[in-house]
């Protein structure tokens, strides 16, 4: 294995693409790619494309319970949004031979790449709201990223409508999430313990730290710009400042001495999926970390096999 990493990095072919992305040149075309290119790169969309797909069965219990009209129409509104952005990131991949079709319809619910961010049903409107202020914004940094850095050149143009509905979801979930932290004492309860549960699923949405981090591909072929540690550290400095505003309280402040925001708890932590409580004081493994990652929550094969069952249409409202 490791001589097989070190043929391809001493392979010319790749080293020369790796220099040339790294001065800011972009691929327009897939005839373009070395075969290390191009399987970075398709994995890289096809998990965004993921991803985006399974914040639809999330999202689908708030739809049913969400208070008014207008609620209602705001998370349909962010499905159809998160929906596009599957489509446009899917059809890119059909430049590659791929077929959108078999993609969302014909795969095993088990072999959907997800993220633990993303595997939990929202309970009701406010968790709705929390996960598009934490999450999305999370996701965001992510794909704001790969607009600015990616060096396939179709995949950073197509990403940037996708970020400009992202900004919608966010100011939609700061609001909301404001305004139901001064709604009433119950709201205020349930808004922070929403975020209790949300803050260390979204830190972890950025992956490994990057000491421990061991495929650097991405970063190599210029498909993104920034590490997980950068890409986190970006997410905290949005909002740690937004919670303090609010009052809400998150276990992460900023450090005078290292100049940057820092967690108040040492990752990985043990998750009761079934209370949905962090053991701040449980720390686990990153080889435990991984594996729980690579199994997903109970709810992802259900949830997975809903959206390729179409059940939705019917059962919406
Ligand atoms: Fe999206
Ligand atoms: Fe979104």
């Amino acid at each position: 294995m490791a001589t097989a990493i070190k043929d391809i990095q001493e392979d010319p072919r790749e080293r020369a693409l790796q220099e040339k992305v790294a001065t800011g040149y972009q691929l327009e075309d897939v005839e373009e790619m070395t075969e290390r290119y191009k399987n970075v790169l398709v994995n890289t969309i096809h998990i965004a494309a993921d991803l985006e797909v399974v914040t639809l069965p999330t999202y689908s219990p708030a739809i049913k319970t969400s208070p008014t009209l207008e609620d209602k129409i705001a998370i349909a509104a962010a499905c159809q949004d998160e929906l596009g952005h599957a489509q446009m990131m899917y059809r890119i991949l059909e430049d590659f031979g791929y077929d959108t079709h078999s993609f969302l319809f014909e795969r095993d619910p088990e072999e959907w790449r997800t993220f633990q961010m993303l595997e939990f049903p929202h309970e009701d409107y406010i968790e709705s709201v929390v996960s598009m202020c934490y999450g999305d914004r999370a996701g965001y940094i992510t794909t704001v990223d790969l607009e600015e850095n990616c060096s396939y050149a179709p995949f950073a143009r197509s990403l940037r409508k996708v970020n400009y509905e992202e900004t919608f979801h966010v100011s939609h979930g700061e609001r909301w999430t404001r305004f139901f932290w001064n709604q009433s004492e119950e709201s205020r309860r349930r808004v922070q313990e929403t975020v209790d549960f949300y803050f260390p699923l979204c830190t972890a949405w950025f992956g490994m730290p990057d000491n421990r981090k061991t495929r650097t591909d991405q970063l190599s072929y210029r498909i993104r710009g920034a590490s997980n540690d950068e890409m986190r550290q970006k997410w905290l400095s949005r909002v740690v400042p937004f919670s303090e505003s609010v009052g809400i309280k998150v276990p992460a402040h900023y450090d005078e001495e290292q100049g940057k925001y820092v967690l108040d708890y040492e990752p990985p932590i043990y998750l009761d999926e079934e209370k949905r409580e962090w053991d701040y004081d449980r720390q686990i493994t990153w080889e435990e970390q991984l594996k729980v990652w690579k199994k997903g929550s109970k709810h992802k094969v259900p949830s997975i096999a809903r959206v390729i069952s179409e059940e939705w249409g019917k059962d919406l409202w």
